[in-house]
Order: C-alpha cells, then sequence, then structure tokens
C-alpha cells in the first residue's frame, strides 16, 4: 500500500525569522523501504531552537540542511514496514525523522522506545535530547554544588525548566528568568524555584539584585544578548557560565552580539564554556534512567506544549521566538 508523505523541503536560507515560503510544502508517495531500511509513521516532531541554525549555510556543530532536502527534526513514530532485521511493524522509534509524514531510510541513528513506560511527546522532552541537554550541559559545565546560586534563562522552557529543577535537587538557590507573570508564577509555584526574574516587566539587573544577594555562582545561558551582558555583572569568584543557546540571536540579520562585560571573567577568575548535547551520546541512556526515576518521585515535572498539524510547521516553529510556547513545543503530526 502506498502512503501519501506531506514534507516540508528546505526551499532557501532564510533571512531573519523563517516564513513559510522559506520551504516548499508538497505531496508525494511515501518511499518503499528498501534491504535493511524501515519505514516510519511520524507521530510527533520536536520542534527546537536550534532548527533555525540548522537552516543557514556556513560551519556549525553539523551540517546545514541542504537546499531541496527535507527540513531535520527529531521525532518519535512507529514503524509500519521493516525490511531491517532489528524492527518489525510496530516497534515505536525516535531520531532525526524530518519534518514529514513518514521516514524511509536505515534505522542507524533511530533508537526504540517502549510507549507504555511514559507517553510519546515525553520521549522529546525529558526524556529526549531536551533532558539529556539539561543534565549533561548543567552537571558537566555548570558543576553547581549545595548552596550555590545557579541563575537560568529561558528558565520557563524546555530545557531551562529541566535545569531549575536538577539545581533544586542539588541543592542550589535557583533562581530562573522567563518572559511573563504566568510562566514566573509556574516556575515558582509548580516548580519550586526560589526567585525569578520577569524580562519582559522588569530590569534584569535589579531583579539579579534582588533574587541573587551573594551573586551568582552557576548562570545557564539559553538566550544570550543583553540578559546574558547583565548577569556577568553579578557572577561571583569561579563563576561558570553555560553556553547552552542564545535565542535571542537566532533571527538576528545583522551579526550576533557578544558580551560586553566580558572582563567580568577576567576579574572573577569565571570560566564561559560552549555546551553541545551530541557530545554526551554515549551517556543517554545513563542520564535518561536517572531522569525517569525523578519523574516518577515527581522530584521532575516534564511540561509539554503539543500543537496539531505537520501543514502548521512555519508557524508553530515561530512560537519558540515570540515565547508562545509554554513547555517543550512538540508538534503532533
Ligand atoms: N547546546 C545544545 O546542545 C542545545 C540543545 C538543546 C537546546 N539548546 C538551546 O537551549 C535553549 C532553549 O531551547 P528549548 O528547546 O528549551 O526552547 P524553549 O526554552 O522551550 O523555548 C524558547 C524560549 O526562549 C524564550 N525566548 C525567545 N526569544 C527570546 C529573547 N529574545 N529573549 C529572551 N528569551 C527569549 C521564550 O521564553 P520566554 O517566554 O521566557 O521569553 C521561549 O519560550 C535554546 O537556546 C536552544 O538553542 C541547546
Amino acid at each position: 500500500m502506498t502512503h501519501t508523505n506531506r514534507r516540508f523541503l528546505l526551499a532557501k536560507r532564510p533571512v531573519g525569522a523563517v516564513r513559510r515560503d522559506d520551504f516548499t510544502f508538497e505531496a508525494v508517495p511515501a518511499a518503499e523501504p528498501g534491504d535493511g531500511q524501515v519505514l516510519v509513521r511520524n507521530l510527533y516532531l520536536s520542534l527546537d531552537p536550534a532548527m533555525r541554525g540548522w537552516m543557514n549555510e556556513g560551519k556549525s556543530y553539523i551540517p546545514p540542511v541542504g537546499l531541496g532536502e527535507v527540513m531535520r527534526a527529531l521525532g518519535v513514530g512507529e514503524v509500519i514496514s521493516s525490511r531491517h532485521p532489528d524492527y518489525k511493524p510496530g516497534d515505536h522509534v525516535s531520531g532525526a525523522l524530518g519534518v514529514q509524514d513518514y521516514f524511509t531510510g536505515e534505522p542507524q541513528g533511530l533508537h526504540k522506545i517502549d510507549p507504555r513506560l511514559a507517553p510519546l511527546p515525553r520521549y522529546l522532552s525529558a526524556l529526549g535530547m531536551t533532558g539529556m541537554t539539561a543534565y549533561f550541559a548543567l552537571l558537566d559545565v555548570g558543576q553547581p554544588k549545595a548552596g550555590e546560586t545557579v541563575v537560568i534563562s529561558g528558565a520557563a522552557g524546555a530545557v531551562g525548566s529541566l535545569v531549575g529543577q536538577i539545581a533544586k535537587i542539588k541543592g542550589c538557590r535557583v533562581v530562573g528568568i522567563a518572559g511573563g507573570a504566568q510562566k514566573c508564577q509556574y516556575l515558582k509555584d509548580e516548580l519550586g524555584f526560589d526567585g525569578v526574574i520577569d524580562y519582559k516587566a522588569e530590569d534584569v539587573l535589579a531583579g539579579l539584585k534582588r533574587e541573587c544577594p551573594k551573586g551568582v555562582d552557576v548562570y545557564f545561558d539559553n538566550v544570550g544578548g543583553e540578559i546574558l551582558d547583565a548577569v556577568l555583572t553579578r557572577i561571583n569568584f569561579k563563576a561558570r557560565i553555560v553556553i547552552c543557546g542564545a535565542i535571542s540571536q537566532y533571527n538576528n540579520k545583522e551579526a550576533v552580539k557578544g558580551p560586553a562585560n566580558y572582563l567580568a571573567l577576567l576579574v572573577n577568575r569565571a570560566r564561559m564554556e560552549g555546551f553541545v548535547v551530541m557530545d554526551h551520546a554515549k551517556e543517554y541512556g545513563k542520564a535518561a534512567q536517572e531522569i525517569a526515576g525523578w519523574l516518577a518521585s515527581g522530584k521532575v515535572k516534564s511540561k509539554e506544549d503539543v500543537v496539531e498539524g505537520l501543514e502548521t510547521f512555519p508557524e508553530t516553529l515561530l512560537k519558540l521566538f515570540s515565547g508562545e510556547n509554554f513547555g517543550k513545543l512538540v508538534l503532533k503530526v
């Protein structure tokens, strides 16, 4: 039986925020799996700020999506036909499935997941790349110690909200920077953050002085730009700054704005270190087990924001940049 595969191909390199006409949205017959291949029906796709970077030409930590290629996306789906000995119809898998209804190809890079252990979107949030990022970037690069103050930007987002909860488990004072009263309330009331700063409603520097009376030992940066500069003025001796992302800069039409206050690193003998989650691929299993334990015991909560309809992909992706997503943004195919 032939399946119709709707798919988004990258048609041109976006300038600034993505637009629908940066993509070709077409419907073609899904390819039948060849020898050693599988056919997967995509069920949920992970929408990530990094997708914007993957559309740009130039050197990065992975090659850009080529023009005319299916837009890259992580996702979860169900194998519906297989010519690979290790996979059978009904298996659920996670991996780079693309912004399309069906994935046909070799299963290298896919791994099996169990829908009985967790709802499928959770394999894209706390139990997926998002959770791995929060876990390894905070623990390996941030190295938080009990009693220290950890500040997180993008704190109500997918990665940030997990970082804050893990820092609480490690005994830290946790301060989140997020946009809007509702998100800030959620961080305090639901996730147990010690302090919040609503960057859309107040001066971040004033908020840092109020919420971090002992300065900042770990800054987990998801947004870059002016907020990074503000936090730099409040760091402590030997502070660690985790450069996880810089979403405020991803849609820039001009050059990325770097931190003006970087000499705070010198004065405080502090360090700023970049992080890429894929470097930890071999350790995902161990981290997923620990996170699953925290989820089961209620120490960590995972929130997914599921939007329906593959066809809404360009507009739904934009929610990450306007802050309209509340939790891990997932597209239900
Ligand atoms: N290095 C890695 O390996 C790796 C892996 C995964 C993710 N990341 C990075 O982690 C960060 C968070 O990703 P995520 O998937 O968890 O997304 P997310 O935080 O769930 O969503 C993005 C959030 O960023 C905030 N934001 C958008 N524009 C902003 C601006 N100009 N200034 C301040 N905040 C802004 C919005 O929250 P508000 O409503 O609070 O504004 C929005 O909800 C991104 O920078 C991403 O690139 C890095």
